[in-house]
């Protein structure tokens, strides 16, 4: 993809930008089509990812992190993105979801504990705020966390958790007082390990991003320490949406990376391909597919970069950026669905085989359109940010 004049990338960022391009073109693409085929959760690679310094882009280097800017992080999630949508989500959950929640409102020794394992690359984290009867309405959560002493006793079913089958430590939502709503939520942070009455439920089989692994977590009277809820007693709500502005600029990311792949595919194709005696591209019918795609692509990729640094200037200014990060997330995501139908299209019947990985883009591109808060939720945050009503 051709750098953007408008966001000139500093040596740092073309290095981790390159880096991960590298990687991600001769390591995961190769694996890419078999993990998922097999569903299996790419141990490998994401622990190569994890030494690279991918798990905690934005992290200080004293919690495991690789101590750089937003930016740097999306230029990285991107390359990855583009290889495996799959390896993608579980970057972007340690990232954004994870440790950018624990290092914006943990104590210190929060930090040390919980950050620096996931962000080394050592473990998995995820984050847990999704209930059965409870989506995109968040705040109505049944879980409960009840303060016993210097514990809390957690109760409660999870689902939708993103590397739920595999994390090792994990944040989660539950509500200390259910009379106050969504001020009656806290976070707690849980170290999942020999942790009794803590257990994994049914693990979902996936259209897409089959390699992420994504399950049910159950609390059954899981005992914690008090000095493990994260912020004050009721912040949770307000906790788990600021994390959710940062994840959003990852699944935007994602997205992004998955049009791009689906897009470079079928402008390659657009040109190979000959029918009645010339390149499909030459007709019109296909050449304007492909301006239409590089088009929303691009634009796609300025709603990203430019919340990617409203997010790096906030940590000076405090400043939220909930409307950026959310238009980037509706535009990415409903971008990466049009890319990937109009390259399945382009390509005929080898877009529907899957001897090409044109198909598992069209499959990989369809969640980010409902996770980490759907289009029609995004179109909730903007609209209310625009118009100041509710
Ligand atoms: N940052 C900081 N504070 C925020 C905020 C944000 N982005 N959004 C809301 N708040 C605050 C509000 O200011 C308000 O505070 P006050 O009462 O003090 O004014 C409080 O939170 C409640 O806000 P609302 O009244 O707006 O809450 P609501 O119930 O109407 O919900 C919503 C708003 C935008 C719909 C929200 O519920 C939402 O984003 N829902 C989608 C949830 C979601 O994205 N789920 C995905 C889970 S993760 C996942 O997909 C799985 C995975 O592992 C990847």
């Amino acid at each position: 993809m051709s750098d953007l004049a408008i966001y000139p990338l500093t040596d740092e960022h073309k290095m981790i930008r390159d880096a991960a391009r590298d990687f991600a073109q001769n390591e995961i693409v190769p694996v890419a089509a078999e993990h998922d085929e097999s569903g299996e959760f790419p141990h490998k690679t994401i622990k190569k990812m994890g030494e690279m310094g991918f798990m905690g882009i934005e992290m200080p280097e004293e919690y495991g992190g690789a101590g750089m800017d937003t930016l740097a992080y999306v230029l990285a999630l991107e390359e990855i993105s583009r290889a495996d949508a799959a390896h993608a989500v579980i970057m972007s959950v340690n990232n954004s979801l994870y440790c950018h929640g624990i290092y914006k409102f943990g104590t210190e020794e929060q930090k040390k504990k919980f950050i620096t394992p996931i962000a080394s690359g050592k473990a998995i984290g995820a984050y847990s705020l999704t209930e059965p009867q409870s989506g995109s309405d968040a705040g109505t959560m049944k879980s409960r966390a009840t303060r016993d002493g210097d514990f809390y006793v957690l109760n409660g079913r999870k689902s939708w958790v993103t590397s739920g089958p595999v994390a090792e430590y994990m944040v989660v939502f539950m509500m200390t007082d259910p009379e106050k709503k969504q001020k009656g939520v806290s976070a707690f942070l849980v170290d999942t390990k020999n942790l009794a009455g803590y257990s994994k439920g049914k693990k979902e089989p996936k259209l897409g991003i089959r390699a992420s692994a994504t399950s049910e977590i159950l609390f059954d009277n899981v005992r914690i320490p008090a000095e493990n809820r994260l912020g004050a007693e009721g912040d949770g709500f307000k906790i788990a949406m600021t994390v959710l502005d940062a994840g959003r600029i990852g699944i935007a990311t994602q997205a992004l990376g998955i049009a791009e792949a689906a897009y470079e595919a079928a402008r390659q194709y657009a040109v190979d391909r000959e029918a009645f005696g010339q390149s499909i591209g030459a007709f019109q019918g296909t050449g304007f597919k492909i301006a239409d795609m590089k088009t929303r692509i691009e634009a796609a990729r300025l709603l990203i970069y430019n919340a990617a640094i409203k997010k790096e200037n906030s940590k000076k200014t405090g400043e939220r950026y909930s409307l950026e990060a959310s238009m980037a997330k509706l535009f990415a995501s409903e971008t990466a669905a049009y890319v990937t139908d109009e390259a399945v299209q382009i390509h005929g019947g080898m877009g529907y085989s899957k001897e090409l990985p044109v198909e598992r883009y069209y499959r990989d591109a369809r969640i980010t359109r409902i996770y980490e808060g759907t289009s029609e939720i995004q179109r909730l945050v903007i609209s209310r940010s625009e118009l100041g009503l509710k």
